[in-house]
């Protein structure tokens, strides 16, 4: 029994009968020219209509997504006037914003570098491990078997990022890997292993060496399990469902804390630190050119807004990295991330007529153009009952590779989510489209995660530089891992020495001008918090109901 429509089975035929043939076959990967032309032609940061020119601040004149601009000439949630400095509700050492695997990391590192529990304090606008790090799927990467080494993983970054990555923070993310796998494991994450006992490590799309490391498909689920249990067991401090609205600044211009919201009271809360680390991850629900997205719901990019206000630099805020393989059917799970370790593991991507058409493990931008020719210009995808365009990932082929049980073993996640929808992913292939799936550019960080503004650390997808202009797959979880940690650190050490000013806020009055100065005129407000289309869904929830 087939979980797709009956007009979909010629295709699903024509895939299932090339099969055999297709076995151990695959296209070479592209030249540098190849890639060069089918970016240009497909890939959607090349469309000129889907940019503009930034209009204010430090970073002026970068161009940058519709979606992303209009966060960043938006106004501040609060006028400075409106918010009472003198009552301080948290006054804390240091200051993290944001909960996923940076935020934590950074926490405990904070606190393991001599900062008291007490002393530190987490804020997050959901609920504590509510961001993209809980979900990710493949595994993360780092240089640690006899035939690799962090120069080979560094070489494969910056080619995958295009040569536009910032070369001090490659490196630390590439030296410090090894290192954050073994602490996981002191942690007590149970990275999937061979029968020797030895770490599996497989390939992923852009990687020259086996190592993606990863714990099934849930990988973000078990390393968040293992490091916000190690966080609570600390006692540091945190509040959910308590979302930053501004940075708030210092007589100095230093950085020195934010202006935090309570979802639950819907009061303004002032918190005072002495060092601030943003941890806010990225902007997927801006839901960029309209792509669907693989990201959780609050990753509506409030970070480079708000560091943005106080002077931070920004940097590689052009490119925006869709991931291959959304999920184009069912429609409940639309845009929802089918992990690259499927092709790593022998899923090949096809056309409607079971024709394989790319190498399965170009780098994520090559990859995602190929597809989009595929659907758009050769006209070879299959179109979904809602009428979107996708190609088939046929996910049989890994138990023809690998042997029978394979999937329900490595992709226990996955067999249960298309499986809840009809599709057996062991004997159906997927439809697959691009999804916006990460923020590759953000807020200029050192190696040390300091910004161009003191008292301000950033860490994890908010930052720009680590992967230039394209990501590759299983560095987004060494990166916040890496750069958490970092942060922790660093503004552990700067708190020990840092003093406070009189507080203000007159930063925000200051990017009101600018816009003024820009003749930008707009009732946008942002950060914005939430998805826009939230009070959409609700108000036609509301009508449903009446
Ligand atoms: O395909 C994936 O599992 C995604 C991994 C990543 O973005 O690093």
């Amino acid at each position: 029994m087939s979980g797709y429509p009956e007009y979909m089975q010629e295709s699903l035929k024509k895939v299932a009968d090339s099969r055999a043939a297709r076995f151990g076959k695959d296209f070479i990967p592209m030249t540098p020219e190849q890639r060069q032309e089918i970016l240009e032609k497909f890939h959607p940061d090349w469309k000129p209509a889907g940019k503009r020119t930034l209009a204010i601040g430090p970073s002026k004149g970068m161009i940058i997504p519709h979606e992303v601009a209009d966060i960043l000439e938006a106004h501040p949630i609060v006028k400075s006037k409106e918010i009472d400095l003198s009552k301080v509700d948290y006054d804390v050492d240091v200051l993290i914003i944001g909960a996923g695997g940076a935020g934590m990391s950074a926490g405990l590192l904070a606190h393991e570098n001599g900062i008291p529990a007490d002393r530190i304090l987490m804020v997050q606008k959901l609920r504590l491990g509510d961001a993209n790090s809980k979900m990710a799927q493949g595994g993360i990467q780092a240089a640690d078997k006899l035939d690799d080494d962090p120069l080979k993983h560094y070489l494969d970054i910056i080619g995958g990022g295009h040569y536009a990555n910032k070369p001090e923070l490659v490196e630390a993310m590439v030296k410090d890997a090894p290192d954050v796998i073994k602490w996981h494991e002191e942690l007590g994450v149970m990275y999937d292993k061979l029968a020797d006992g030895t770490m599996m490590e497989i390939a992923g799309g852009g990687t020259s060496r086996r190592r993606m490391h990863s714990c099934k498909d849930y990988t973000g689920l078990e390393l968040t399990r293992v490091v916000l249990d190690e966080f609570i067991n600390k006692g540091i401090g945190y509040v959910e469902f308590t979302c930053a609205v501004d940075l708030l600044m210092d007589d100095k211009d230093q950085v020195a804390g934010a202006v935090l919201y309570d979802l639950d009271s819907n009061e303004y809360k002032i918190a005072k630190a002495k060092s601030t680390i943003l941890a806010t991850g990225g902007f997927g629900r801006l839901h960029i050119q309209g792509f669907a997205t693989t990201n959780h719901y609050g990753a509506t990019g409030d970070g480079i807004v708000m560091a943005y206000r106080t002077g931070a630099i920004l940097r590689d805020l052009d490119s925006t990295q869709y991931h291959p393989t959304g999920a184009a059917y069912p429609e409940q799970i639309v845009g929802q991330l089918a992990t690259e370790k499927l092709r790593g593991r022998g899923a090949q991507p096809v056309n409607k007529d079971g024709e394989l058409f790319v190498y399965h493990l170009e780098p994520r931008d090559i990859e995602s153009s190929s597809y989009i020719r595929e659907c758009y210009e050769r006209n070879n995808g299959i179109t979904t009952p809602t009428g979107m365009r996708a190609v088939w990932l046929d996910t049989p082929q890994i138990e023809a590779v690998n042997g029978v049980g394979t999937i329900e073993r490595e992709f226990a996640a996955m067999f249960r989510t298309f499986n809840k929808f009809g599709v057996d992913i062991r004997k159906e292939p997927m439809a697959v489209f691009p999804t916006l799936h990460y923020q590759n550019g953000g807020v200029e960080i050192n190696a040390k995660t300091e910004t161009n503004i003191p008292g301000l650390f950033c860490a994890g997808e908010v930052c720009g530089g680590v992967h230039g202009k394209n990501r590759l797959m299983g560095n987004s979880q060494l990166d916040i891992y890496v750069f958490g940690r970092r942060a922790g650190k660093y503004a552990a050490e700067r708190a020990k020495t840092a003093t406070t000013g009189k507080l203000t806020l007159a930063h925000l009055d200051r990017y009101d001008r600018w816009l003024d100065e820009a003749g930008i005129k707009t009732d946008r407000k942002a950060p914005l918090l939430l998805p826009e289309y939230r009070g959409q869904k609700t108000l036609e929830h509301k009508l449903k109901l009446l």
